[in-house]
């Protein structure tokens, strides 16, 4: 994995109306050292603490005030084009007002209209005095934002600009700038790799209307596929039923049976460096499918002959040539032994076993407690976490993999 150069890597700062807005100067300046490509939005308010011009001169660029050209001439779309510049966005400071704004999908200035339209990692630096950020409201905002995927930056504790002491102060810039970094390297460790996911239940039609299927959501695999997409991979995700919305940045494909996740998942298999498959396919599937609607006043009593259905990560593991192969194994007992029986028969690089009868784990719960097992027998017994979190833990696994030996060699 070749992590891009500091040089290559686009921030775009946005700075909001708080008295921290000075501290976003010492910001670009740390950021400019390090060597990145800066470019500074500002809100309306924000230029009432900072001039445009001291951050256009330390960031050597024009810093961008509003959604329209001074004198009305179309130049370019503005909010898109510097959305599309950007390799990440981050807003320090960042006031209630702008966290308030984000949180409620309002774009209605430059800097929340530019955050709405980006695909890639925003962070919050936030300053504020005490009583707001323990405000309920302000926190409630936050934990709205923090599951959607966005990141924030700690608040210190110390003297406020309103006299008070307390925490509050947004962090020092010297830690934010640790902070981006660290994100960056996250950001980056999938650059380039082709990830296909496949999520939710499949559906097999017993008549037009009826199906069988099983309790999958889809949550595991749409962390996956977040997850991805947030360390910079090229990321395809194939999903059977679901009532999650498509997440952005992802090409999402919707599918029913096993059969049509099986087509999609062959299309792009073979141009793919990971394939996690988190889909619940059905095992079985009814041999025949009745015409219309089987009406009950027909019969008392309805035999359904069931089938093997096909088996897609067999099959991948039968092709697979270069890509990294997980999988994940859905139990209620015996958890190891069906999970390594899996781990083999499939050829997979690593099984996520899952134990589906604990209440916050599995099916529909947005938490996991898994066992991971690698092809050499190697076992990780996770702590219960977010499934986002697990998504992270496996991803990091296949960046290490990437970086140590490439594609094709697994551990
Ligand atoms: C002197 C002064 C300092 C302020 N400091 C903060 C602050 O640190 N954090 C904050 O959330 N709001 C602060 N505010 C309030 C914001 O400026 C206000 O909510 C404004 O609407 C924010 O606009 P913006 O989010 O569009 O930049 C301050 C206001 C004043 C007058």
């Amino acid at each position: 994995m070749k992590e891009k150069k500091n040089k290559e890597i686009k921030i775009l700062l946005g700075v909001t109306g708080g008295i921290a807005a000075y501290k976003s100067a010492e910001l670009i300046r740390l950021f400019k050292k390090e060597g990145f490509k800066v470019k500074v939005m500002m809100t309306k308010n924000a230029t009432r603490f900072i001039t445009p011009l001291t951050l256009a001169v330390l960031s050597e660029d024009k810093v961008f005030t509003s959604l329209f050209s001074q004198d009305e001439e179309y130049e370019e779309i503005r909010h898109i084009s510097l959305a599309h510049w950007a390799d990440l966005i981050i807003i320090a400071p960042a006031t209630a007002n702008l966290i308030a704004k984000i949180a409620h999908g309002l774009a209605d200035d430059l800097l929340t209209s530019t955050v709405l339209a980006f695909t890639g990692n925003i962070i919050f630096a936030p300053a504020m005095n005490s009583a707001m950020i323990n405000n309920s409201i302000y926190k409630d905002n936050v934990k709205y934002l923090l599951e959607k995927g966005y990141h924030f930056i700690d608040t210190e504790k110390g003297n406020l600009a309103c006299g008070d002491y307390g925490d509050g102060r947004m962090a020092d810039p010297v830690n934010i700038l640790n902070s981006v970094k660290e994100r960056i390297k996250k950001n980056f460790s999938l650059k380039g790799k082709k990830v296909l996911i496949t999520a939710s239940a499949t559906r097999e039609p017993i008549d037009e209307i009826r199906f069988i299927s099983n309790r999958s959501t889809g949550k595991m695999g749409f962390s996956l596929a977040e997850a991805a997409r947030d360390r910079g991979a090229m990321v395809t995700l194939i999903t059977g039923s679901t009532c999650l919305h498509d997440p952005w940045g992802i090409k999402t494909i919707h599918v029913n049976t096993a059969r049509e996740m099986r087509e999609q998942v062959m299309t792009y298999f073979n141009d793919t460096d990971v394939f996690i498959s988190s889909a619940a396919v059905s095992d079985f599937k009814p041999a025949h499918q009745f015409a219309g609607k089987i009406k009950k006043k027909e019969q008392h009593s309805l035999n359904l002959e069931l089938e093997r259905n096909i088996d897609i990560l067999k099959e991948t593991g039968e092709k697979k040539t270069k890509q990294i192969l997980i999988g994940f194994a859905a139990e209620v007992k015996n958890l190891k032994e069906n999970a390594l029986d899996k781990l083999k028969s499939k050829n997979l690089d690593y099984i996520v076993a899952n134990d589906v009868s604990r209440e916050d784990s599995g099916f529909a719960s947005d938490t996991n407690k898994v066992l991971v097992i690698d092809r050499k027998g190697r076992e990780t017994d996770l702590p219960l976490m977010s499934k986002y979190e697990l998504a992270g833990y496996i991803l990091d696994n296949v960046q290490h993999n990437f970086e140590n030996h490439g594609n094709g060699i697994v551990l």
